[in-house]
């Protein structure tokens, strides 16, 4: 086996019955053993404000130095009026930033929305896509993991009970532990 590698997983929503967190405790279950997920919170983060780069508030410290500990980062993401909910644009500001000390830089990313309407998130997954340009994220391409109906998929205890889904996200954490492996710097 490669080496282990140490994903970030980042998600969007903040409330307790999040539909993405279970999704992303599902990817959890389901990514292949090259790769050791962690979920980073970023529900604590004070808004991005420069005046306080000379002077940072521990709780952004202490993000930048786990997104910079992380080999890669997974993006698991509602879609808040066709783009990135606040909290995680918000965290991806406070992560670029100061200046020149942007921690996200050539990590390989990849991006899953949920949503419980048919086009599953595309407007978040896209929008989120365009910062991951500008912060050197490589971002995997493909497979896209637009996540429709995403409220029907788990069951009471939430478990993912839809085996079709079980097996395209399997693919999807394979995919991003191929994708880790050959865009990785070090
Ligand atoms: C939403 N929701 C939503 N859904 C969608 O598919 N496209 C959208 O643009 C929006 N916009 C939106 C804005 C705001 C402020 C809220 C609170 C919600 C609905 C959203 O997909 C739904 O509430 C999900 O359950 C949110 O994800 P979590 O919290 O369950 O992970």
């Amino acid at each position: 086996m490669d080496k282990q590698r140490d994903v970030a997983v980042l998600i969007g929503s903040l409330r307790k019955d999040s539909i993405n967190r279970k999704l992303a405790n599902a990817l959890v279950q389901l990514a292949p053993s090259a790769l050791k997920l962690g979920f980073v919170e970023i529900g604590g983060l004070p808004f991005y404000n420069q005046d306080d780069d000379a002077n940072p508030p521990i709780a952004w410290t202490q993000f930048r130095a786990s997104i910079k500990a992380a080999d890669a980062v997974l993006f698991v993401t509602p879609e808040y009026n066709r783009s990135v909910p606040a909290a995680l644009k918000n965290a991806l500001d406070v992560g670029s930033r100061p200046y020149g000390q942007n921690v996200w830089s050539g990590k390989p990313g990849a991006v899953v929305s949920a949503s419980p309407s048919g086009i599953g998130g595309f407007g978040a997954n896209h929008h989120l896509r365009q910062s991951l340009v500008f912060l050197n994220v490589p971002a995997m391409q493909q497979p896209e993991a637009y996540i429709g109906a995403a409220d029907k998929l788990f069951d009471t205890n939430g478990e993912l009970a839809n085996d079709s889904t079980r097996k395209f996200l399997q693919q999807f954490m394979q995919a991003f532990a191929d994708w880790i492996a050959t865009n990785i710097k070090s």
